[in-house]
């Protein structure tokens, strides 16, 4: 097990874990179900996403991150742990790993990352933002002096960034995305209906029905839930227009943020993607119509690329061939590599 190299990419929703020569070999909800009385975990991944919002007071569910960020830091240490003796990485040959972060987090936010991975037994840590690992995973060459603008549309952390020459030239973050669509479907809900609907609903209307632009045809999506009022069960359905209206307002964050992104690309760099358009990935790239409000607004063109939620984990995963290059620089990196090596 000399040279297990691994990448991981930490999502909100999905913890995906890569080992060189295997592949992707975990691809799970990021959750952990805890018991109440005694702290214990009692599932972790697509066992404890079954229990979500169907435990009683004796079992939480909950989720290590929070918009993009480790909100937890002992449940996320424990998902790592879990995984990783899952994949039975060596603890004699330790592995080095390749780690996706959020482009713009915060010096605090990365040291948790990095601690979170650390201790579990690692040799060589190295960080990726997130829009470099989306760019490597699109098969883009990233150390070019050209500049691709990708933007991911994740669960908790929506990110754009332009890279070029191993960097990104320009990026910004919010933790606005697909929990907070789902968010503001729940709320929307409770107020146009008085019907008070869990998470795994909304997230599910929204994948039905859900769209950020108008949609030609609409769709009709049936909820279920309890009555505000009388506290019984209920059904109302919901129309694609609906939800729109419910996610319009973090939809237009999310495309200011972008905006603002390219309002800061050095020139050259515009004339780049003007050429080429938005490159866009992450689960919630999936949303209907959100390429179309974003391409309304920009004038650009834009490219939901196939699969959208892979990119973040084979771009890490082509990095780890580049872990060797790497040079200890946790502030910047060294430009040999679009990696910033923590040790
Ligand atoms: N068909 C769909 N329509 C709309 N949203 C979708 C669809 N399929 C998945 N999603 C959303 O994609 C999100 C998950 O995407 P992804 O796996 O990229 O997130 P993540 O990497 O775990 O989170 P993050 O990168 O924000 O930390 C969820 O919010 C989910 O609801
Ligand atoms: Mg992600």
């Amino acid at each position: 097990m000399i040279g297990t190299d691994i990448a991981i990419d930490l999502g909100t929703a999905n913890f995906r874990l890569y080992m060189d020569g295997r592949g992707v070999v975990v691809n799970e909800p990021n959750i952990v179900a805890v018991e109440t009385d005694s702290e214990q975990i009692v599932a972790i991944g697509r066992e404890a996403y079954e229990m979500l919002g169907r435990t009683g007071a004796r079992v939480r569910v909950v989720r290590p991150m929070h918009g993009g960020v480790i909100a937890d830091f002992s449940l996320m240490d424990a998902v790592i742990r879990h995984y990783l003796k899952q994949v039975n990485t060596s603890r004699v040959f330790m592995p080095r790993v390749v780690v996706t972060v959020p482009s713009g987090i915060t010096e605090v936010e990365k040291r948790a990352v990095v601690d979170a991975v650390a201790a579990n037994g690692v040799r060589k840590i190295c960080l990726l933002e997130g829009p470099l690992a989306a760019a490597l995973g699109a098969g883009i060459d990233v150390a070019k002096p050209r500049g691709t603008m990708l933007v991911t549309l994740g669960a908790g952390m929506s990110d754009a960034g332009v890279v070029s020459l191993n960097r990104l030239a320009a990026s910004r973050s919010i933790p606005v995305a697909g929990d907070a669509f789902d968010d503001a479907i729940i709320k929307y809900v409770r107020r146009k209906f008085d019907l008070v609907i869990g998470e795994r609903t909304a997230e599910e209307a929204k994948r039905t029905a859900g769209c950020a632009y108008p949609m030609k045809q609409g769709k009709v999506f049936p909820l279920k839930g309890r009555d505000l009022k009388s506290g019984l069960p209920s059904r109302v359905e919901i129309t694609s227009d609906q939800l729109l209206e419910a996610i319009v307002e973090p939809a237009a964050q999310v495309v200011r943020m972008i905006q603002t992104t390219l309002e800061e690309t050095p020139p050259e760099l515009m004339a780049d993607i003007a050429g080429e358009g938005i490159l866009l990935v992450g689960g919630s790239a999936y949303l209907n119509g959100f390429d179309q409000l974003l391409s309304k607004t920009t004038k650009l063109r834009v490219h939901v690329l196939e699969e959208p939620e892979g990119y973040a984990i084979r771009g890490a995963a082509s990095a780890v061939k580049m872990i060797d290059k790497a040079k200890f620089n946790p502030k910047n990196g060294d430009r040999a590599t679009p990696l910033i090596a923590y040790y």
